[in-house]
């Protein structure tokens, strides 16, 4: 299927822009402020600026910046992590630009925690050898990076902001990229014109049953790019965090219980209080994520139990209170107090390693369209991401997003055009979207979740290929419609590329070895 749009979907008003972003999280933001700012850009945020992953990022950015750590350290502990499949180029890079752009950070006022000297706080996440992530708002990193940086985006005159601005196609004729289609408070269809687009829509979570991401998370960018003929790799590398906030009546959408609460000495314990992360790994609950979420899963199958807990009691009321305000006050809302009593967790679909493949500057196989942050496949997490790695991704490709079109343009000045009237026809279509769209997610997180089973993934196979050839056989101009198609979309790709890698590697493990 390569557009949404059909040639009588109605498209209301058109704008031109040298550079589209879609999606206001931090890597959009941060691609956005290192354009030339004699380029106009818009960023489309599909809800609001509150609204995504960053925005809900809690444990921090890591970046070698302390006077005992160096990228080189920062590189092992990456690769380690994404057990041996990382582009060591990228991820060289990564652990080496990054230091640049937490004090490019540092002057655009985002107020990271400092100690008593005035110096910046560094805490500890799994995977990590070192004291190497600076945070802000204790666990609020997130928020307070993506407010300081909005605020300067209101501020420059090239830049504009549509809220509500929901991404249906990628448009492009035979020299690349040409535009975005765009519903606009879920009514009129916009037709954005720009030579440049950068996909920086972050995770996919709602492709599975429970996810920290936000509702947001379709996989629209991805799924947009795919249709427009953008190539993915690494899709099979899906993060499950292992300390979500088990609750008994989740809805699905679960609260990040950030693995800086077991940097700061918060101990894996199963019902009985004991340990059991140590001897299954040398750095115990500070292992690398996909490690410690098999742990609690082997546990919680041994013991028949639901969860697992963090016991972080040793800590004092006031040190909590201060270094995890929301956690201690949304666990508090649940009536758990994080000082007395232990947290109830566990593993929790979190991120995507892979995504829309680039090379090191954000460029795709599409001349015109770029990728950054979650959306994207750097390379540099390989098989499991590195706590923390995500944000600093975002600002290191951000900032190489935005100078290679800051270089590009010079060579694609003219908007292009695209004849929408040709693109067929379809059917409309009157289904139950929620059904479907939940009979994916339950189908991904029964078969294709932190562990995987070659029938299981078959059996997913065949079931979504069903309702994605559904979806895409009629037309729909709503947005329910939409998300159910990205949810198939993109559930079909990571399904397809996780029986195409039959050998457990990170974050994809196969408890059944088979042959393809
Ligand atoms: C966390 O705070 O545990 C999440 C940080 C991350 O996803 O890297």
């Amino acid at each position: 299927m390569r557009y949404v749009i059909t040639s009588e979907t109605k498209i209301d008003k058109i704008f031109d822009f040298d550079v589209i972003i879609v999606g206001a999280g931090l890597a959009g933001l941060y691609t956005a402020l290192n354009l030339d700012e004699n380029l106009s850009c818009v960023i489309l945020a599909k809800d609001n600026i509150n609204i995504s992953s960053s925005w809900l990022a809690q444990g921090g950015i890591a970046a070698a910046i302390s006077d005992d750590d160096t990228p080189e350290l920062h590189f092992e502990d990456t690769v380690v992590a994404g057990a041996g499949l990382c582009n060591t180029e990228a991820a060289k890079i990564l652990v080496g630009e990054g230091p640049q752009d937490i004090k490019a950070l540092v002057k655009l006022n985002v107020p990271f925690d400092l100690d008593e000297n005035g110096e910046l706080q560094f805490t500890r996440e799994g995977g990590h050898n070192k004291r190497r992530v600076v945070h802000a708002g204790g666990d609020a990193t997130g928020r307070e990076t993506v407010k300081a940086l909005s605020h300067i985006v209101s501020k420059r005159k090239n830049i504009t902001f549509s809220g509500h601005s929901c991404l249906f196609d990628i448009v492009t004729d035979e020299n690349g990229i040409t535009g975005a289609i765009v519903k606009y408070n879920d009514s009129e269809f916009l037709f954005f014109r720009a030579r440049h687009v950068v996909i920086a829509t972050g995770g996919i979570g709602q492709v599975y049953k429970s996810s920290t991401n936000p509702s947001i998370a379709t996989g629209d960018g991805i799924a947009a790019a795919m249709r427009a003929g953008a190539q993915l790799k690494n899709i099979e590398f899906v993060q499950f965090h292992p300390s979500g906030l088990w609750l008994e009546d989740s809805d699905g959408h679960e609260f990040l219980i950030s693995e800086a609460v077991r940097g700061e000495g918060g101990l894996l314990v199963n019902a009985k209080g004991q340990r059991f992360m140590v001897g299954q790994h040398e750095l115990a609950e500070l292992a690398p994520r996909d490690i410690v979420a098999r742990g609690i899963l082997k546990e919680l199958k041994k013991s028949g139990e639901t969860h697992a807990f963090i016991d972080i009691t040793a800590k004092s009321d006031e040190f909590l209170k201060m270094r995890f305000p929301t956690i201690y006050s949304v666990c508090l809302d649940h009536g758990i107090n994080i000082s007395t009593d232990w947290i109830p967790v566990c593993p929790v679909q979190h991120y995507l390693m892979g995504g829309i493949d680039t090379d090191i500057d954000g460029r795709t196989n599409i001349p015109g369209l770029f990728a950054v942050g979650e959306a994207a496949n750097t390379g540099v997490h390989g098989a499991n991401r590195l706590a923390s790695n995500s944000m600093l991704e975002c600002l290191v490709f951000g900032r190489r997003t935005a100078t290679s079109i800051n270089d590009y343009r010079i060579k694609s000045a003219s908007h292009g055009t695209v004849d929408l009237t040709k693109i067929p026809l379809r059917p409309h279509g009157q289904h139950d979207y929620a059904i479907l769209r939940n009979r994916v997610r339950t189908l991904m997180s029964d078969h294709c979740g932190a562990l995987r089973h070659k029938d299981g993934l078959t059996y997913a196979l065949s079931k979504i290929s069903e309702i994605l050839k559904d979806l895409e056989s009629i037309y729909d101009d709503s947005i329910t419609y939409l998300e159910a198609l990205n949810i198939a979309t993109v559930a079909k790709a990571i399904v397809d590329a996780a029986l195409n890698r039959p050998d457990s590697i990170g974050s994809h493990c196969v408890e059944d070895h088979y042959d393809k």
